[in-house]
């Protein structure tokens, strides 16, 4: 009997899910029928959006619709080639240097996707005889750019210094060769934010060199919001970002020492290997860029909007994790089961969340994400909190 490649396909997880989509209770691929705005429109009907990463509010903004348009104008649908070839616009190089301006560094590169950028930097960096020490709570793209790098990788505990700590000592007593510490800045399920400056101060003593991904940090933190390692004064050695929150588009780039990037711009499969991304994305990246820098108010409100949900929240009872100051407010349940219901009943009384369950959180874990937007109003969370009531009592 020979094996069958596709047998893994059919397993209990995948029956459950099934099962799950076909009683009504699948909480995946939704269609939203409207622009991602603080409501959306959800089978007909308007609901409040309370699972999206557009955190400025910049996704319906006028202004960068029409970057995009224009953009689309100018250089067409698409480049159909890699930067490396035939895919490499004025409008790169300008957004390149926009965001160097905003966030300081030597020198940028724009990806086609933030999930490139962390395959690029570990697959890159990571060779025979060196080790990446991945936070146990990455972004799955830090963990798939790991195991793509032919170095070695280990995980320490979750936000733990002392936990690196121990794991780069160790290591470092057997080995000579290079070292990166990788974190998120803001982790993406629970929103709470890295102790930087104690990881910068490891990589110092152990000669480790530091990248850290601003994706949910960039336009909301620091100033200007120029991302949680400009709010806390670190200066990694790499900075990765995504255009596909805050910056309202899609795409993502990396900033580091000239000496690096320039090997990146012939080396790095994850950017060599892909098509660049379109014009559309990359006009809309920029003009949202430039509103980031400008609009303090809208950090203010993302700020507001998200203590008066979390204080709700925890007013009605929940667990709604400590107080980071970032635009993720978590839900945590715990069982699986529990938060799809509890996922459900909101969606059925009008308010979208996420529902997170493993592998995007450990199995016990389950809990609903939820994130505020600039544009958000007082009001839609208030009645986002009274249908959280009301979705709970629906339950029993
Ligand atoms: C922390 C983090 N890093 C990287 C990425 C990847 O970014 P992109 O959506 O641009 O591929 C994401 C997006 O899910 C993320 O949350």
């Amino acid at each position: 009997m020979v094996g069958d490649i596709f047998a893994k396909c059919s397993n209990p997880r995948k029956d459950l899910y099934l099962e799950a989509v076909a009683a009504g209770y699948g909480p995946f691929f939704k269609e939203m029928a409207s622009e991602s705005g603080p409501t959306v429109v959800h089978e007909g009907r308007p609901v409040i959006m309370l699972g999206s990463n557009n955190y400025l509010g910049l996704t319906s903004d006028p202004r960068v619709k029409n970057a995009a348009a224009n953009a689309v104008d100018k250089y067409g649908s698409g480049v159909t080639g890699s930067r490396l070839m035939n895919g490499t616009l004025p409008l790169h190089r300008e957004l390149e240097e926009t965001l160097l301006d905003w966030l300081g560094g030597d020198d940028c590169l724009v990806f086609t996707t933030g999930y490139a950028v962390n395959l690029g930097v570990l697959s890159t960096l990571v060779g025979p005889g060196d080790e990446v020490f991945l936070d146990s709570s990455c972004h799955a793209s830090l963990a798939d750019g790991a195991k793509m790098s032919s170095g070695a990788t280990t995980f320490f505990r979750h936000n733990s210094v002392d936990s690196l700590r121990k794991r780069i000592r160790t290591w470092r007593q057997q080995s000579d060769g290079g070292a990166l510490v990788a974190v998120d800045t803001v982790y993406s399920m629970e929103g709470d934010v890295a102790p930087l400056r104690e990881i910068a101060d490891v990589c110092d003593e152990y000669g480790a060199r530091l990248l850290v991904d601003e994706a949910h940090a960039l336009g909301v933190l620091g100033p200007k919001g120029a991302g949680y390692a400009a709010a806390t004064s670190i200066k990694a050695d790499l900075v990765m970002g995504t255009f596909s929150k805050s910056l309202a588009s899609c795409g993502g780039f990396l900033i580091g020492p000239s000496s690096v990037l320039d090997w990146f711009r012939i080396a790095c499969r994850p950017f060599l290997f892909t098509a660049s991304g379109v014009p559309a994305a990359l006009g809309a990246a920029l003009a949202s860029v430039r509103i980031a820098i400008e609009e303090d108010w809208r950090r203010e409100a993302v700020q507001a909007r998200a203590t008066q949900l979390r204080s709700g929240l925890r007013d009605l009872g929940f667990d709604a994790g400590g107080d980071p100051g970032s635009p993720i407010v978590p839900v945590h349940i715990g069982n699986e089961l529990e938060a799809a219901l509890l996922w459900k009943a909101l969606l059925d009384h009008g308010v979208y969340t996420n529902c997170a369950l493993a592998p995007a959180v450990s199995v016990k874990r389950a809990m609903l994400r939820t994130s505020v937007m600039a544009t958000h109003t007082e009001r839609h969370i208030d009645d986002a909190l009274h249908i959280f009531e009301v979705a709970r009592s629906s339950l029993g």
